[in-house]
């Protein structure tokens, strides 16, 4: 997608070979590339969430270990590193998924053809991953496209939670693909962007990222969501994911649990956008066996944003040495969640219909 007009992805590889991402810690007030020269730098970016975005978090990894192949392909090398940068997030199944799916390219090969391999491999899970937040955009499209008719042509209101734009991926987003296509259809959409505490990814990437493509937004509290939805404001709503189980239980950035339930009691169609490394086939019971992740208590306890004289800074918003729980995501359970809009199109969140969707990622139950 387009940042003052120019095309941008999420990461990608310059000319001269080297690996960039836009450090998004710094956004919406300035825009910083940074250049990730080794594994160590990799695992950084990860974990303090330069990148984050269960898609760009799974194409970083594929990078970070097609760099640490250039420095040393040995087998003990490939082993660490999948170890390594799989241990920056624990929620989101991309990074698994992408880290083994590089390791089963890299681990037959002679070390001196991994470097090579690698860094194609890496380019191909970008691809695929654009191709894939392509396809969900065009499926979502189709479901706009009928809440629109249904409205005689009146502006559908969608409203989203977290960033699953395309800064949470290689390009395109997940949530806001469907809404970019809508935009591209002719089609009326104005989005309510939760702002997404603690980090407020959606105040400051939802709304950087829609205003960018003259997308109409609201940006709203966290809390209004469910007054939206009684007045009848809210159309449909559209989140991402982190790790979607194999009964199409999701986990995504928290706060989408109560999206859900606020969805369910006023009868407003709640879906998820993702692409099918999502999902993690191994796990059902997404409350039970999904690791949330933990974050520092001073992402609850303070905020960043930027001052009158344009420096970029964090306050201090609770007493000092206030006590603060922070788990970064929650579990929706599979029967709140209207449905699922994968690259294959839309599937019921339940065992049987994932499985007849993926055929040959489903696993029989154990
Ligand atoms: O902690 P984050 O910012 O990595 O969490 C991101 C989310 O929860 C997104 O909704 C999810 O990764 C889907 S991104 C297409």
């Amino acid at each position: 997608m387009k940042i003052n007009g120019i095309p941008y992805r999420a990461i990608w590889r310059t000319e001269g070979g080297a690996v960039e991402i836009i450090d998004q810690r710094w956004l919406p007030h300035d825009l910083r590339i940074v250049r990730l020269e080794n594994r160590a730098a990799f695992a950084t970016a990860i974990a303090q969430m330069w990148v984050r975005g269960a898609p760009l978090i799974g194409a970083t990894a594929a990078y970070g270990m097609a760099v640490q192949m250039a420095a040393d392909p040995s087998d003990v090398s490939l082993a660490e590193t999948w170890q390594i940068l799989h241990d920056t997030r624990p929620t989101a199944i991309n990074l698994r998924w992408a880290l083994d799916d590089m390791l089963r390219t890299l681990a037959p090969l002679p070390p001196d053809q991994r470097a090579v391999a690698a860094f194609a491999r890496a380019a191909q899970i970008c691809d695929d991953d654009v191709e894939m937040n392509r396809q969900i955009g065009l499926h979502g499209l189709e479901i706009i496209r009928e809440i629109a008719a249904r409205k005689g042509g009146a502006p559908v209101n969608i409203l989203t939670h977290c960033n699953a734009g395309w800064p949470a991926t290689v390009d395109w987003g997940t949530a806001t693909s469907p809404i970019y296509h809508a935009v591209e259809a002719g089609i009326g959409v104005h989005v309510f962007v939760d702002e997404t505490r603690p980090r407020n990814q959606g105040a400051h990437l939802t709304a950087w990222e829609l205003n960018s493509h003259g997308v109409s937004h609201d940006l709203i509290v966290d809390n209004a969501g469910g007054h939206l939805m009684q007045q009848g404001a809210v159309d449909m709503v559209i989140v991402g994911s982190d790790r979607t189980t194999a009964r199409g239980d999701v986990c995504n950035k928290i706060g989408t649990y109560l999206k859900a339930l606020a969805a369910h009691a006023n009868g407003v169609p709640f879906y998820v956008a993702l692409p099918s490394p999502t999902i993690d086939w191994t796990v059902q019971d997404g409350l039970r066996d999904i690791p949330i992740e933990e974050r520092p208590a001073a992402e609850v306890t303070h905020v960043q944003g930027r001052d009158a004289a344009g420096r970029i800074t964090t306050v201090q918003i609770a007493p000092d040495g206030t006590p603060a729980r922070n788990p970064a995501f929650d579990v929706t359970p599979a029967h709140l969640v209207t449905g699922l809009i994968t690259e294959r199109g839309l599937c019921p969140a339940t065992a049987p219909a994932l499985a007849a969707m993926f055929p040959e990622s489903a696993r029989a139950p154990s």
